[in-house]
C-alpha cells in the first residue's frame, strides 16, 4: 500500500479514511485530526490556559505531545492515587516524559490529600473504580479552577467515547447523554472540559504515541477487572470492520442530530452549591470526596 499523500510506502493503513500513510505523514493526518476537532468544538481560544490529566497511557501522553506540536503551551496534571504496583511506575512514566520535553507538570499526591486509594477501597464499601473515578474529576476541577486554567483537557478517544454512548444508548440514559460531548462548557463550579482526541481511535493514537517515541505505561490497575466497556468496545471493533466509518459517524450524528433533543429535557438539573470544605460544587452540604476524607480520618 502507497501513503495517500506522498506515495511513499505506507506504514499505517487507516480503513475508516480508505488510506494508508506513511510515518510523517501519519504525524500530519493525526495532528490535522487533532486541530479539526479544536476547531470544530472551538475547544480552545488563543490566550486559554490549558491543564491536560496525564494518566500515563498511551492517550493523555500522546494527546499532550500533538497540543505542543500543534503550537499551545499545555501544563501536565497527574493524580497520584498511591496504588502499589501501578502508581509508582504511572508517575515516573508523566514526570520522565514532561522532564524530557521540558513541559510543567503539576502532581497532585492523594496521600497528601488524605485520600490514598488503598485506604479508601478500605473503609468504603462501594466499588472502587467509581469512587475513584470521582476523586480524580475532584482533583482536576479542583486544580483547574484554583490554579486559574480555562480548560481541562483529557485523552479520550473515539473508542472510549462510542463505547460510553453506546452504553448510554442501550439504557435510553437520558441525562448521561444529554452531558455526553467532547466540549463542555464551564458552569456551576465546574471548569471547561474538553477531548481533542475524540475522532482519532485507540489504534491511532497507539501508532503516534509509537512514531513520536512517547514511552507510556501499560500496567493495568490491580483493582479493575478490566478496561471499562470492553465487551461495547468488541461489538463496535466488529461493525467498524464490516463498515469501516461507523463510529465516527455515529458519533458525530449524535452530536448533531441526537443530544440536542436531549439536551433540552435536562430541565430537572440538581442545584449546586460550593461543598463547605473544598468549595466544589455540590448539592448537599459536604461533597462526596470530603465525606469519604472525613471517614478516612475518622479511624
Ligand atoms: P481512564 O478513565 O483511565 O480511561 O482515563 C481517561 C482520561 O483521564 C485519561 O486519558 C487521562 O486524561 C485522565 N486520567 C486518568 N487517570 C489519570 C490520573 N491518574 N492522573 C491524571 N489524569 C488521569
Ligand atoms: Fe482507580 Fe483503578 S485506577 S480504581
Ligand atoms: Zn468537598
Amino acid at each position: 500500500m502507497k501513503c495517500r499523500r506522498c506515495k511513499a510506502l505506507a506504514a499505517v493503513a487507516l480503513p475508516s479514511h480508505h488510506a494508508g500513510f506513511c510515518p510523517d505523514c501519519f504525524r500530519k493526518f493525526f495532528l490535522k485530526q487533532v486541530e479539526t476537532a479544536i476547531r470544530r468544538k472551538k475547544m480552545i481560544l488563543p490566550e486559554d490556559k490549558i491543564l491536560v490529566a496525564l494518566s500515563g497511557g498511551k492517550d493523555s501522553l500522546a494527546l499532550m505531545e500533538a497540543l505542543t506540536r500543534l503550537g499551545y503551551q499545555p501544563v501536565g496534571l497527574h493524580v497520584d492515587l498511591k496504588i502499589p504496583g501501578s502508581s509508582d511506575v504511572a508517575r515516573k512514566t508523566v514526570e520522565d516524559f514532561c522532564s524530557r520535553r521540558g513541559l510543567r507538570l503539576i502532581v497532585a499526591d492523594m496521600e497528601e490529600w488524605g485520600l490514598p486509594i488503598p485506604e479508601v477501597r478500605r473503609k468504603v464499601k462501594r466499588p472502587i473504580c467509581s469512587i475513584c473515578g470521582k476523586i480524580k474529576r475532584h482533583a482536576f476541577n479542583r486544580i483547574a479552577l484554583e490554579q486559574g486554567f480555562d480548560v481541562l483537557a483529557t485523552g479520550h478517544n473515539l473508542d472510549d467515547e462510542t463505547a460510553r454512548l453506546f452504553a448510554n444508548t442501550l439504557r435510553w440514559d437520558e441525562a448521561h447523554m444529554a452531558g455526553q460531548s467532547p466540549s463542555l462548557p464551564a458552569e456551576n463550579g465546574f471548569a471547561r472540559k474538553i477531548k481533542p482526541l475524540y475522532r482519532l481511535s485507540e489504534f491511532e493514537t497507539a501508532a503516534f504515541a509509537f512514531l513520536t517515541d512517547i514511552e507510556y505505561t501499560t500496567a493495568p490497575c490491580p483493582y479493575s477487572r478490566g478496561a471499562s466497556f470492553t465487551a461495547h468496545k468488541a461489538l463496535l471493533a466488529q461493525l467498524e470492520a464490516r463498515s469501516p466509518g461507523s463510529k465516527i459517524s455515529f458519533y458525530e450524528g449524535f452530536l448533531e442530530r441526537g443530544r440536542p433533543a436531549f439536551q433540552n429535557r435536562d430541565s430537572d438539573k440538581e442545584q449546586l452549591a460550593p461543598c463547605q470544605y473544598c468549595g466544589m460544587p455540590t448539592s448537599a452540604g459536604a461533597c462526596g470526596v470530603c465525606r469519604v476524607r472525613q471517614l478516612l480520618q475518622q479511624s
